[in-house]
C-alpha cells in the first residue's frame, strides 16, 4: 500500500498501521557513541569481540563497532523460537552458529532488544559454556516490564515502556526494519502487535 508521511512525521500504511516516533536518529547514534566509549572505559587494552543476534541487532553493532576505538573483531549468531508464543515459553533454538572461537576472548553480545529475556538467557548460558574471558551484554533497548527470565545487560542504550517498538534493525514481520529511528507501532485495527 502507498506510503505517506503525515505533518507529525508519522508513516502510515494507507490507513492501517503507523509508527510513532520513539527515540529519533540523532539520538540512538549519540547515545551509542557513548557507549562505545563506556565500552572501551572497561576494557582499555583488550581485543573486543562483538557478537551480534541477527538480524535485528545488525545496525546497533555496526555503528557500535565503528565508535570503539582499538582492536574490535565481530561474529554473528542466529536463533529462533519454536511454535507461537515461544518467547513467553522459552523455547529457543539456535539457527546459525558463531563462525569462531570465543574461549579466552572479551566478547560483548550485542542485541537489539532485551523484553523477557529468555533470548539472552539461552545465549549467556551457551556462551559461558564456551570459556570466553570476559562475557558482557550490550542491548539498545530494555523493556524490563516484559523481564521473565533473571537476566540483565551490563550496557543498555534506552529503557523503554512496554510497546511494540519498530525500527533500527528491529521488525514487524520483517519489515521496518531501516527506518533510522526506533517508533511504537500501532496497527489500524488496535489490536497489539506480537513479535
Ligand atoms: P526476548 O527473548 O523476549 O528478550 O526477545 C528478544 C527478541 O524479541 C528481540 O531480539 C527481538 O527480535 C524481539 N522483540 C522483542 N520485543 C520487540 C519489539 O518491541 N519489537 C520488535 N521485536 C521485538
Ligand atoms: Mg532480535
Amino acid at each position: 500500500m502507498a506510503e505517506a508521511r503525515t505533518a507529525k512525521g508519522k508513516i502510515r500504511q494507507g490507513q492501517k498501521e503507523s509508527v510513532r516516533p520513539l527515540i529519533p536518529a540523532a539520538r540512538i547514534q549519540k547515545r551509542i557513541r557513548a557507549m562505545a566509549k563506556e565500552i572501551r572505559r572497561d576494557f582499555p587494552e583488550e581485543r573486543l569481540h562483538l557478537v551480534s543476534v541477527l538480524k535485528g541487532g545488525v545496525f546497533f553493532l555496526t555503528d557500535l563497532a565503528r565508535s570503539i576505538p582499538g582492536e574490535v573483531s565481530f561474529d554473528f549468531i542466529a536463533v529462533a523460537s519454536y511454535g507461537q508464543n515461544t518467547h513467553s515459553s522459552g523455547q529457543v533454538r539456535l539457527t546459525r552458529d558463531l563462525d569462531s572461537s570465543i574461549e579466552g576472548r572479551t566478547v560483548v553480545v550485542v542485541e537489539d532488544i532485551l523484553d523477557t529475556g529468555m533470548t539472552l538467557q539461552y545465549l549467556l548460558r551457551l556462551f559461558q559454556q564456551r570459556k570466553p574471558k570476559h562475557l558482557r551484554v550490550a542491548v539498545l533497548l530494555d523493556k524490563p516490564e516484559r523481564r521473565i527470565a533473571a537476566v540483565r545487560a551490563d550496557y543498555v542504550g534506552f529503557t523503554i515502556p512496554n510497546e511494540f517498538v519498530v525500527g533500527y534493525g528491529l521488525d514487524y514481520s520483517e519489515r521496518y526494519r531501516n527506518l533510522p529511528y526506533v517508533g511504537i507501532l500501532k496497527l489500524g485495527s488496535g489490536a497489539k502487535p506480537q513479535k
